[in-house]
């Protein structure tokens, strides 16, 4: 959702805040702001557009100033518009805040700041008025963010300034936070990779903390009197890779990395992996549980397990609560979240009455922090927003849990290194040429459909999210075995219908030719050519990790199919990478 990087030290702070605001844009970008210290007062400078073009447009980096904050919004409450991107002041421009989260409860709160000067539709505007209303009456600083913080519900961090404080202030309330520790002064940020460049030293900051920091100073204090210990921890990832390297997108890129980092689960350590997998085998039901992609995951993960005779069932994150009279003590959970900030996860946390493992990408997540087991998943830091690299080892990881539950984790672990003996063969310019050629055929389509049965099916799930995310074509996944119960009405001359073949058996060509007779054009993604399909990418077989090529095919296909329709795919319009809010 919104991102926000703050910075107060020795040091000026705009170059620090330029450079970091480009690594939070994955969060929002529909509108950028930030503040700054001139002369004593608080400028601010804000409009609608990406950083880079308000950056410009303002000619920002020609500041100089000890502290500041800059943010990039994701709007949820009020229209993308300049008065209502961040920061958001008070009646006098005095006190700036910028914000993370929903304030629940904004509406009843503006009313109760009658008299005060409302130029936004935000919910966020009423943090700073409340904040002068505070002051107004004798409060500390301090004490009047203790008051702020008990009145607003739902989940809120954010960042402020005020004319002539040396402080700034941070305050955790279930949006991510950390804090950095630099050299010559304090970064406060919605995420590690923004002030990666300047300091590895990281403080996880935990909810109702609030962080006073200032050029020379920095202090924690917790306004739900919680005593949790704040450890500074070293980050142990490259600033290189937060960088496209030779790649024209993020997404690319991370599309590429796949297959390095499939190679590197050869020397994993498997050790929670297997202790998963034994708390798997004992539990009485296994929930598997994600949003999006993480999702698509998840019904794969619980899929496998079905099939190993476990009793497994995924859920997707909204629809938690509804699962939660069903729960019991010895279940066990599955949460999986590249961003470990999912607020669907977060909210339902707490109903989860069994045994909780994290499939988690984020160090220092909230979820990563509040489950008994966190399986890391290795991708490394994903800054394109559709998910690709972290879905694919979140899936590896299925496999092999789901191969030590069953016993075949030596058979399963010589199938991973034959995919990864012939995975090549997806990135030679043969396969290239082909997968850019039905992006060619498929930039102009209205609607696209991926078909699949088994295994098959949730590859096409993802397939067809993938589509729609970053190339803004209505895609649709539908069971090959279910087809005939109602899609098949869909299908007409020319439709196109991708098909992902894990295995090549006959119900699935059935199926297919179904669709055949009725005009559809089919493609199929399979490990053997098929009289049926008008077009074919071979993938190479690969046993229990057969899904791997497809989803990179999948992959490949969406990206291409965007970047012909001239998308940026790595920032599609509407969507964030974590998704905070409910
Ligand atoms: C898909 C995508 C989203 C996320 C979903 C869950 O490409 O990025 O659907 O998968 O928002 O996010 P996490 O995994 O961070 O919980």
């Amino acid at each position: 959702m919104c991102g926000i990087i703050a910075y107060s030290g020795k040091d000026n702070a705009v170059p620090y805040l330029v450079d970091g605001i480009k690594n939070l844009e994955y969060r929002g970008y529909d509108s950028f702001g930030c503040a700054l210290i001139d002369k004593g007062n608080i400028i601010v400078r804000k409009d609608v557009g990406d950083t880079a073009s308000v950056l410009n447009k303002y000619r920002i980096i020609k500041n100089f100033s000890n502290q500041g904050m800059f943010h990039t919004r994701w709007a949820t409450h009020g229209g993308i518009s300049k008065e209502n991107a961040h920061p958001l002041t008070d009646c006098k421009g005095e006190i700036a805040v910028v914000h993370n989260g929903i304030i629940e409860n904004w509406q009843d709160i503006k009313v109760s700041l009658d008299g005060h000067r409302f130029v936004s539709q935000t919910d966020t505007e009423v943090i700073p008025h409340l904040l002068e209303e505070r002051l107004s009456r004798g409060d500390s600083m301090e004490r009047a963010l203790r008051a702020v913080f008990n009145e607003i519900k739902g989940a809120s961090s954010f960042v402020v300034m005020r004319k002539g404080d040396s402080n700034m202030y941070a305050v955790k309330h279930g949006a991510p936070l950390v804090l950095g520790l630099g050299k010559n002064g304090f970064f406060v940020s919605s995420d590690i990779p923004s002030f990666l460049k300047y300091t590895n030293k990281v403080v996880f900051l935990h909810d109702g903390d609030l962080v006073v920091f200032n050029q020379n100073s920095v202090r924690i204090k917790n306004l739900l009197n919680k005593k949790d210990k704040h450890d500074v921890h070293t980050v142990d990832i490259s600033p290189g890779s937060l960088d496209k390297g030779k790649y024209r997108h993020f997404m690319l890129k991370e599309i590429n990395e796949q297959s390095k980092l499939l190679k590197s689960f050869e020397n994993y350590d498997f050790s929670k992996v297997r202790l998963a997998a034994s708390k798997i085998r004992s539990a009485h039901r296994v929930y598997l549980v994600g949003a999006g992609s993480s999702f698509h995951a998840a019904a794969y993960g619980a899929l496998i397990l079905r099939k190993s005779g476990i009793d497994a069932i995924a859920i997707q994150g909204q629809d938690i609560q509804n699962f939660s009279r069903l729960f019991e003590r010895n279940d066990v959970f599955v949460i999986i979240s590249q961003s470990g900030e999912t607020a669907d996860l977060i909210r339902s946390l707490q109903l989860m009455k069994g045994f909780r493992i994290g499939i988690i990408n984020t160090e220092g997540s909230y979820l990563s922090r509040n489950v008994d087991l966190v399986i890391n998943m290795m991708a490394g830091i994903e800054k394109a927003v559709a998910a690709t690299k972290s879905f694919m080892n979140t899936m590896v990881l299925l496999e092999m849990i789901n191969s030590y539950a069953n016993g075949s984790s030596e058979s399963a672990m010589h199938d991973l290194k034959l995919l990864n003996l012939n995975l090549y063969s997806l990135f030679v310019p043969s396969v290239l040429s082909a997968i850019k050629r039905i992006a060619e055929e498929l930039k102009d389509d209205g609607d696209i459909f991926y078909v699949g049965r088994d295994y098959g099916y949730l590859i096409s799930l993802e397939g067809a999210l993938k589509m729609k995310e970053v190339s803004y074509i209505h895609a649709e996944a539908f069971d090959l075995s279910t087809i005939k119960h109602g899609p098949l009405a869909l299908i007409s001359q020319g439709s196109k219908v991708i098909a992902a073949v894990t295995e090549p058996v006959e119900e699935t060509f059935y199926g297919l030719e179904e669709i055949k007779a009725r005009g559809g054009h089919i493609i199929g993604i399979s490990p053997s050519n098929s009289t049926v399909f008008d077009e074919f990418v071979h993938v190479p077989e690969a046993g229990v990790f057969s899904f791997v090529p497809l989803v990179i095919v999948a992959q490949l296909i969406s990206y291409y199919t965007a970047v012909k329709r001239g998308i940026n795919p790595d920032k599609p319009r509407n969507l964030a990478k974590s998704v905070t809010v409910n």
